[in-house]
């Protein structure tokens, strides 16, 4: 029983603080070995409603009326038992999610960050004065939504609960929050975390269930004032959808084809590393994810052999053995990727890594692909799981065309050490963000993060975040 440190009644959601029990379960199983590992609560619409109420009346008491110091000194609170609880909750992502344990941590660990920056922002959120007609004075105040709904997916649950619920919490929004069926876990986890270090009852409530059930009636609940989500560009049309009947803001990420530009005077001692692991991380599962590669066909060659060679090494395993890539979360995901593979029959394998274990799981081989046409679907469409394509290109505007063409934008590398070319391209690729000479280093809590296109909108990360979890109201005064 994974949650067993946290004490945490199997198969409970938590409403107004308290573990309710649900009717309906999920079983959740091991995505390494197929091993049975607890049940998960099956809610619905009842407990949907049940937890936004539950949200109202914290956000009209105790949470609501607590200054920002004092809602930043709890998140403060929060994010060092986090960081406590470190081991424990890499574990447990492990187990539920299939996560090499060094990435399992670094998420726990970015979970921990998360709530420190946003601890720390709470109460560094100003409005402004306006200068404006004679005997008039004009100010701005900065308030929360209210009710926030979360939902999110099963490939970082750690991170984006850190990242959209601390932003929502810091501004003083009480949150009602829908993970993912397949990994509803550390939500828990984080969720008793939180309880105990002072957060408020109803200021975070956890419904777990499916999407058709819990997750549609949270994003159609015309108590709420502000839905995030994290997940596919079908389910997020659907969010847009029942928000827009409600008159709410939405953000979404989507996810991405995100490109890393390779030219020719490249470090590419340096390049390498972050040119793989951008596509294997997390068994290539991630919003940002690099899954096109695109290298100036005077090093074609070269990086082409690089990450051959590298492709070769890769071992896939068990979460809990820590290789480099573990299993894809489950069999539908599984499905998705391989279907994606015998479409690429018809391009040439550079090289693939090798699965090293006997065990049951949703394992597949990375893949490198070479030569890809760039309108080829392995070029276009996101395929979320471990493999790349290298896309060859002769110069900066064939780069850049290429770059640009898909539905996407929401991250993009660029290697060169021309400065020039830097700030131009950084200007000109159609992206959320720009790495220059790194990609994604650090894992970035403070950098504004989000899409465009079908990537999404809105932006989360960093004090942008803020702004979209809070609304502006404008004051203004006739003294004479
Ligand atoms: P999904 O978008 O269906 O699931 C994400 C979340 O949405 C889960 O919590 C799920 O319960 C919820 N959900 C599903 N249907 C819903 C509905 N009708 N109303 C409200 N909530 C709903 O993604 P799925 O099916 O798990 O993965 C499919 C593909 O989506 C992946 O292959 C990948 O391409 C993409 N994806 C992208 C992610 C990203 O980080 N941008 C994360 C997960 C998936
Ligand atoms: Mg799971």
């Amino acid at each position: 029983m994974p949650l067993k440190p946290f004490d945490i009644p199997e198969a409970c959601h938590l409403i107004e603080g308290a573990w309710i029990r649900g009717e309906a379960t999920i079983q959740v199983t091991n995505p390494s070995d197929g091993a049975s590992l607890t049940t998960i609560a099956r809610g619905g619409k009842g407990q949907i409603d049940a937890a936004v109420i539950a949200a109202q009346v914290a956000r009209d008491g105790a949470w609501g009326k607590m200054t920002a110091a004092e809602r930043g000194r709890v998140l403060n609170r929060i994010g060092h038992a986090v960081l406590d609880h470190i081991d424990t909750l890499a574990q447990i992502e492990a187990l539920d999610v299939g996560k090499p344990l060094k990435q399992a941590r670094a998420d726990a660990l970015a979970l921990g960050r998360y709530m420190e920056f946003y601890g720390g922002a709470a109460d560094k959120i100003h409005g402004e004065t306006i200068p404006y007609l004679d005997g008039y004075t004009v100010y701005t105040l900065r308030e929360p939504h209210g009710v926030t709904g979360h939902i999110i997916p099963w490939n970082y649950p750690m991170q984006i609960i850190g990242r959209s619920v601390g932003a929502a919490l810091a501004m003083g929004n009480a949150c009602v929050l829908k993970p993912a069926e397949d990994a509803c876990l550390t939500a828990l986890a984080f969720a008793a975390i939180a309880m105990k270090a002072g957060l408020p009852a109803g200021a975070l409530n956890v419904v777990t269930g499916l999407g058709s059930e819990a997750g549609a009636a949270l994003a159609a609940h015309p108590g709420v004032q502000h839905m995030s989500f994290t997940g596919s560009v079908r389910t997020g049309e659907m969010i847009q959808a029942a928000a827009a009947k409600n008159v709410i803001p939405v953000t979404l990420e989507l996810g991405g084809k995100s490109p890393q530009l390779v030219f020719d005077d490249a470090d590419l001692d340096r390049a390498l590393p972050f040119l793989i692991n951008a596509g294997i991380q997390n068994a290539g599962q991630t919003c940002s994810a690099s899954s096109r590669i695109l290298v100036q066909r005077s090093v074609y060659d070269e990086v082409s052999a690089r990450m051959t060679d590298a492709y070769r090494k890769l071992r896939v395993g068990p979460a809990i053995s820590d290789l480099d890539v573990g299993p894809l979360i489950s069999a539908r995901q599984k499905k998705i990727v391989t279907d994606f593979l015998e479409r690429g029959a018809d391009l040439p394998i550079a090289a693939q890594g090798k699965i090293a274990t006997d065990a049951k799981g949703h394992y597949v081989q990375p893949t490198l692909f070479a030569d890809v046409p760039p309108d080829h679907t392995l070029a276009q469409d996101e395929v979320f799981g471990p493999v790349q394509v290298l896309i060859p290109f002769d110069d900066e505007t064939e780069a850049l065309h290429i770059a640009n063409g898909t539905d996407y934008g929401l991250v993009a590398g660029i290697w060169t050490g021309d400065g020039g070319r830097q700030m131009r391209l950084a200007k000109a690729l159609k992206s959320g963000q720009v790495f220059i000479n790194n990609y994604g280093a650090g894992g970035g809590v403070e950098l504004p993060f989000g899409g465009i296109g079908k990537s999404g909108h809105g932006r989360e990360k960093g004090f942008e975040a803020l702004y979209g979890f809070s609304t502006l109201k404008t004051v203004a005064a006739w003294h004479g």
